[in-house]
């Protein structure tokens, strides 16, 4: 079969690109350790009222940091107002008790999503005090724009 030159080169480059592409995604994942989230963690969502931990959702202050459980749930977050400090790292544990939610502190780049029958876990460093409006980014419904709360981080008053 006759196959033009141009063609032929194209051929060439679109499977050299593709071959790039994917060596590009083996030697990261390989070379440099990166990998999608492996932190997994599953919890019952039909149980959650009487779970240890995420029965009562609070900030919690542990000798390795500060330690934040939340639940989502439409159209709320429980707590639904946080405090912890400044300067201090802050690992937010969140689940959902129903649908997907999103769970984003604007101005920051703490934005992740509670999933029922899985544990969202990240660990985040607020450098300023301030106050910041933490809110539902997933369509949950018919009042998801409702789904707001509030985080404030304190300076350190020892
Ligand atoms: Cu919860 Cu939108």
């Amino acid at each position: 079969m006759h196959v033009e030159l141009y063609e032929r080169i194209w051929m060439w480059l679109a499977t050299l690109l593709v071959a790039l592409f994917l060596g590009v995604i083996v030697l990261m994942a390989g070379a440099q350790a990166v990998a999608p989230p492996g932190h997994m963690e599953t919890v019952d969502p039909t149980t959650l009222a009487t779970h240890p931990e995420f029965g009562k959702p609070a900030v919690t202050t542990r000798p390795e940091g500060v330690f934040v459980t939340i639940v989502a749930q439409m159209f709320q977050f429980t707590p639904d107002a946080i405090e912890v400090p400044a300067g201090r790292r802050v690992t937010f544990r969140l689940t959902s008790a129903d649908v997907i939610h999103g769970f984003e502190i604007a101005g920051t780049n703490a934005n992740a999503m509670a999933v029922p029958g899985y544990v969202t876990q990240f660990t985040v460093t607020f450098p300023t005090p301030g106050e910041y409006v933490i809110a539902c980014n997933e369509f949950c419904g018919l009042l998801h724009h409702n789904m707001v709360g509030k985080l404030i981080v304190k300076g350190e008053g020892r």
